[in-house]
């Protein structure tokens, strides 16, 4: 089974970190010195993605420009001769012309319906799904660890990125069940469960942002209803899904930040700034002082 599409789904209102997100997409928050969109693009391109679909809505055309070329950047970055580096880092963060689509979902009705939204560009084969608010710090990153599991596994499953969280928080996610264990990280799922109430969770497995899906989850969308948060969710969808086919619970390696929450974000940049050979001892000395204070 290869993975060749990832769609990111940037149509969101980002009320949890407002006011910063009003008139700027959550997308473009920036982590030390990149917007969280291009950290999940290249995690997509290390994995091997080749089309990057962007599902986007109002106000999030900064994003369409983010990733185009910049002439008068470029051209200016050349004439002062000096700045290969700079030019160097633009060129990398660029997709190659025709590796991206933009669509647009035009109400934020959910995550499901944002995934829905991107069907014809994916079509008829497996494709990941990546949120850009969680950011997974890690060498491999998450998708890769995702994708090589899926083509280890091939047919057609579906595998979800997951994570512990403590008991008494699980009612705050989706939740998945543990079936059959495969391997010491991965395992078969026993039903699937979003923001289940208190003390109904069957584990404490929380469903991240990362998933590998196969097409067949666009028709169990077209007619999915609206669930928790009064949102069409695709869990649900998966949940419809899983009846036909199975889904795999990959516990990935790495530190996941939720960078669409205000704490998940400040500890985001520390964790990647710390991991910077150029920033860390400067920062440390700096946190050094605020905690004394
Ligand atoms: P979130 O659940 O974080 O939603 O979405 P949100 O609406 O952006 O944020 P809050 O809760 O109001 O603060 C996870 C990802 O799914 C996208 C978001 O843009 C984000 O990247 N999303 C969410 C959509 O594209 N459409 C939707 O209808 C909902």
């Amino acid at each position: 089974m290869k993975i060749r599409k990832a769609v990111f789904p940037v149509a969101g209102l980002g009320t949890r970190v407002l006011p910063a997100t009003k008139a700027m997409p959550k997308e473009m928050l920036t982590i030390v010195d990149k917007p969280l969109i291009q950290y999940v693009y290249d995690e997509a391109r290390e994995a091997g993605i080749e089309h990057f679909i962007f599902v986007t809505g109002r106000n999030k055309g900064v994003i369409e420009d983010h990733f185009d070329k910049m002439f008068e950047l470029d051209t200016t970055l050349a004439a002062r001769g000096n700045k290969k580096a700079e030019q160097e880092i633009l060129a990398r963060n660029q997709p190659e012309a025709g590796a991206t689509s933009f669509t647009r979902q035009q109400a934020p009705l959910g995550l499901g319906h944002a995934v829905w939204c991107a069907r014809d560009i994916v079509g008829d084969e497996p494709f990941a799904v990546v949120l850009p608010d969680e950011l997974v710090l890690n060498d491999p990153g998450c998708l890769k660890q995702m994708i090589q599991a899926a083509e280890k596994l091939g047919g057609k499953s579906n595998l979800l990125a997951v994570e512990p969280v403590p008991d008494e928080l699980t009612h705050q996610y989706g939740i998945c069940g543990v079936g059959k264990r495969l391997a010491s990280n991965m395992f078969e799922v026993d039903g699937m469960i979003e923001k289940p109430a208190k003390g109904t969770a069957p584990s404490n497995l929380s469903i991240t942002g990362r998933y590998i899906l196969q097409p067949e989850i666009f028709k169990i969308l077209e007619t999915q209803e609206r669930g928790a948060g009064g949102e069409i969710q695709l869990t649900d969808a998966m949940i419809g899904l899983a009846k036909s086919q199975k889904f795999y619970g990959v516990e990935f390696e790495g530190e996941r930040h939720d960078c669409g929450s205000k704490p998940g974000f400040l500890r985001a940049n520390i964790a990647y700034g710390m991991a910077r050979d150029d920033l860390r001892e400067g920062l440390r000395a700096e946190m050094k002082k605020y905690l004394e204070k």
